[in-house]
């Protein structure tokens, strides 16, 4: 997966009255609380134990970014944050790193990022370390019963030890990438933009549910400035209005073309949804009429964009290589075409499941034994090699415990 960059340093906007957000939030490897963006960050203690903490000796360091867990255990099969939460819930998973060459090995290490029974993705922090740059995953997930592992494991090209910087557990709300059933499927970002702007990422508080959108502008297109905002509860994935305010445009009678997202993606199926907003003066006559397709398949064949917004999405949707948008402004349209947001989720089928009543009663069993193995914790057999040590499991389509 392609990890994305956000600046060491951001600037802190003006306190608001808004309710808190609703998750967790962890600055790991620091015994104290530290404050990004209007939301406090608190020690990881309480959620993990297993791993040891240290600090990055590095002046204007983001607070979040200055302290580590990391795991020299090399027998442990995973490292794992428990977190407990209402059945049948949906978050949005944020893992932050920064190696800052902590273990003086001027290397960052390459590991595995698991999400309950199912490995998430591989993390490499190479390339934006050597830019300077931290890097971060974020991934949708359902949550079928009361325990939310997020899990770190060695695999064949680690070399030393896996470490996390931030950890953020983010509820969502129902009715956000609803068309995707999360009892079967992950959603991994690939991407998420707010085009036109060219200062800071957009997030909470403007984006209630603390979603990272970053700029993205171009030389190649106009820009537009939004006159009015639109509803966030008007959509069912309730984006943030101010991703709305800038946007790409075209003269009248021109095809839009994005390159969006900028690199090559591995060919599978995505979720796709973009936001759209005409910039005018709300009024009967501000609207504009276009068609989208992505590398030439039609993707919506008639919008009509008002000062209110529109999203389109698609749940499932084959990429692979380089992705083009094109938007072409309907006949009898009186403006061009227009797009102001985007996201871009890799769809990752869940990697089965193991017997609710097999994790019961390990559960159970792990309670009452003094000093368990320090990989007893997540799911107790999936991914297979990354089950709990002692424990074998069947490989049926709903795992079984075989022996202890
Ligand atoms: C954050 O922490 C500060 C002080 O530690 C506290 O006063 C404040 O209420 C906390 N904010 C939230 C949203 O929990
Ligand atoms: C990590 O912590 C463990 C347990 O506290 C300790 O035994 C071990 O020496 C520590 N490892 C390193 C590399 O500091
Ligand atoms: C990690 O990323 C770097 C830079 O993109 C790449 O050169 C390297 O081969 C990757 N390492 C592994 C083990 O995949
Ligand atoms: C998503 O939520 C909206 C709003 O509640 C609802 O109208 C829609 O039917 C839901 N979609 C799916 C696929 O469940
Ligand atoms: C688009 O919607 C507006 C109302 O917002 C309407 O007046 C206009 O006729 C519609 N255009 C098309 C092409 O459907
Ligand atoms: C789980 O295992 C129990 C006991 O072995 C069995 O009765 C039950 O049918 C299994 N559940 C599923 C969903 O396979």
């Amino acid at each position: 997966m392609l990890p994305f960059f956000f600046f060491l340093l951001l600037t802190f906007s003006i306190s608001q009255a808004l309710p808190p957000p609703r998750g967790f939030y962890l600055n790991c490897g620091s015994p104290y609380t530290t404050k990004l963006n209007e939301i406090n960050y608190t020690s990881d203690r309480g959620f993990i134990n297993v791993g040891n903490t240290t600090a990055i000796k590095q002046k204007d360091l983001l607070p979040i970014l200055s302290t580590l867990r990391y795991f020299p255990d090399k027998s442990s099969r995973k490292h794992c944050y428990n977190f407990p939460v209402a059945k049948n819930s949906k978050y949005l998973i944020r893992t932050t790193y920064y190696y800052g060459n902590f273990d003086g090995k001027n290397s960052p290490p390459v590991f595995d990022q698991i999400i309950g029974g199912t490995k998430w993705s591989v993390v490499n922090t190479s390339e934006d370390y050597s830019k300077g740059q931290s890097s971060y995953y974020e991934i949708v997930v359902g949550v079928p019963g009361r325990t939310l592992s997020v899990c770190l494991a060695k695999n064949a090209k680690t070399l030393s030890s896996p470490f996390i910087s931030a950890l953020d557990v983010q509820s969502l709300e129902d009715t956000m990438y609803n068309s995707t059933d999360l009892g079967l499927y992950k959603l991994s970002l690939i991407a998420r933009n707010s085009f036109g702007v060219d200062g800071d990422m957009i997030s909470y508080p403007d984006d209630q549910y603390n979603r990272l959108w970053q700029p993205f502008s171009d030389k190649k297109h106009q820009t537009v400035t939004s006159q009015s905002s639109v509803n966030p509860l008007d959509f069912w994935n309730i984006p943030p209005a101010k991703a709305f305010m800038e946007g790409f445009t075209v003269t009248k009678g021109k095809a839009l073309e994005l390159q969006w997202p900028p690199f090559p993606l591995p060919a599978t199926k995505y979720y796709i949804a973009l936001y759209f907003q005409d910039d005018r003066s709300p009024s009967p006559l501000s609207w504009r009429a276009f068609g989208a397709s992505i590398n030439g398949a039609t993707f919506s064949r008639k919008l009509n964009v008002s000062t209110n917004g529109v999203m389109v999405y698609s749940g499932q949707w084959p990429l692979s290589g380089q992705t083009t948008i094109t938007l072409t402004t309907a006949k009898g349209s009186p403006m061009g075409a227009v797009i102001n947001a985007g996201e871009v989720f890799q769809v990752i089928p869940i990697g089965g499941a193991t017997n609710i009543s097999d994790v019961t009663a390990l559960e159970d069993l792990l309670e009452s034994i003094d000093e368990p193995p320090v990989d007893w914790s997540g799911d107790p057999c999936l991914p297979l090699p990354n089950s709990w040590t002692g424990v074998t499991c069947s490989k049926e389509k709903i795992n079984k415990v075989i022996s202890l």
